[in-house]
């Protein structure tokens, strides 16, 4: 168990990715705290937890609201005793073009993605500033956040910003021995989600159809699920990443690393 005694905090716990990095974390130990602007989010993830054998605190709480976002920390710390580690998964994905974007669709984003990471860092860097023994906190970022993706202003400049947070924070919290590093998951395979959904007791929802594309496009002909995730923000989170911060860890199936004409569904890359 590399994260036994451990607290973490994972916000957007919905059944995807932060469900998933939620229950990697907790199968290697730590207690979690769900935290989720949607109650079932939170709690189901809570509960779920809780089944498999770990333990778990849903808190329900807008991550752009530092009242609530303070008050989330406290009952953190009140439940199980401190917290060791931060997971800003919470977001809002999709968006429009430069073009079309409205200001009030803009501006929830940019809140959400970037504010709500800047506020939970905050509070919860407060915390094991305190606590005097370092920590561990995760930014999830996106490969939109590295590159140039139409139809999708707000989105990838959000990430592009968190990018940089996380080299700006972990330099801030350095030291006091707390870790701040982004992992970047890419288009993500929608299958394990939807099991997770339907663990937690939900009908089963609609797949989504676009993502045959994204298989031709990656290297590794695989998109990778939430579990390659939670492994990834396990390994982060641990004691073996002590030398490790103001990192992006991209576990991306190695788009970002693509010469970009190549189309690996196509073929062998001489044709390139
Ligand atoms: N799904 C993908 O293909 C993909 C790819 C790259 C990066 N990501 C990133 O991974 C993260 C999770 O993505 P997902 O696909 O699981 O999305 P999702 O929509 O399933 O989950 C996001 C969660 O964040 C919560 N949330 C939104 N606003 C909030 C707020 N103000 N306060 C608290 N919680 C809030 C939502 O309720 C939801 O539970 C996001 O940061 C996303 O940008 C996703």
């Amino acid at each position: 168990m590399k994260l036994a005694g451990k607290v973490a905090v994972v916000t957007g716990t919905s059944p995807n990715i932060g469900g998933g990095i939620a229950q990697g974390l907790a199968d290697e130990g730590a207690r979690i705290v769900c935290v989720d602007v949607a109650a079932d989010n939170a709690q189901q993830c809570a509960e779920w937890i809780e089944r498999r054998g770990g333990e778990s605190l849903g808190v329900v709480c807008d991550t752009t609201d530092e009242a609530q976002v303070e008050a989330m920390v406290t009952r953190a710390r009140d439940a199980f005793g401190g917290v060791d580690i931060l997971v800003n998964n919470a977001g809002i994905l999709g968006g429009q073009s430069v073009l079309d974007m409205p200001l009030e669709r803009w501006t929830r984003q940019i809140s959400v993605n970037l504010t709500g990471t800047f506020l939970c860092t905050k509070h919860v860097a407060r915390v094991m500033v305190e606590q005097q023994r370092g920590g561990s906190i995760i930014v999830i970022v996106s490969t939109a956040g590295h590159q140039g993706q139409a139809g999708n202003i707000g989105y990838g400049t959000s990430k592009s910003g968190l990018l940089n947070f996380t080299r700006a924070a972990a330099m801030d919290l350095a030291p006091h021995r707390i870790r701040v590093n982004s992992l970047t998951p890419t288009a993500t395979d929608v299958e394990e989600g939807l099991e997770r959904a339907v663990a937690w007791g939900r009908a089963r929802p609609e797949r989504r159809g676009r993502l045959l594309d994204f298989r031709k496009m990656i290297p590794t002909g695989q998109l990778p699920s939430p579990r390659h995730y939670a492994r990834a923000a396990v390994f982060l989170a641990s004691d073996d990443a002590e030398m490790i911060t103001g990192f992006d860890l991209r576990v991306d199936g190695g788009a970002l690393a693509k010469y970009w004409p190549w189309i690996p569904g196509d073929g062998p890359r001489e044709r390139e």
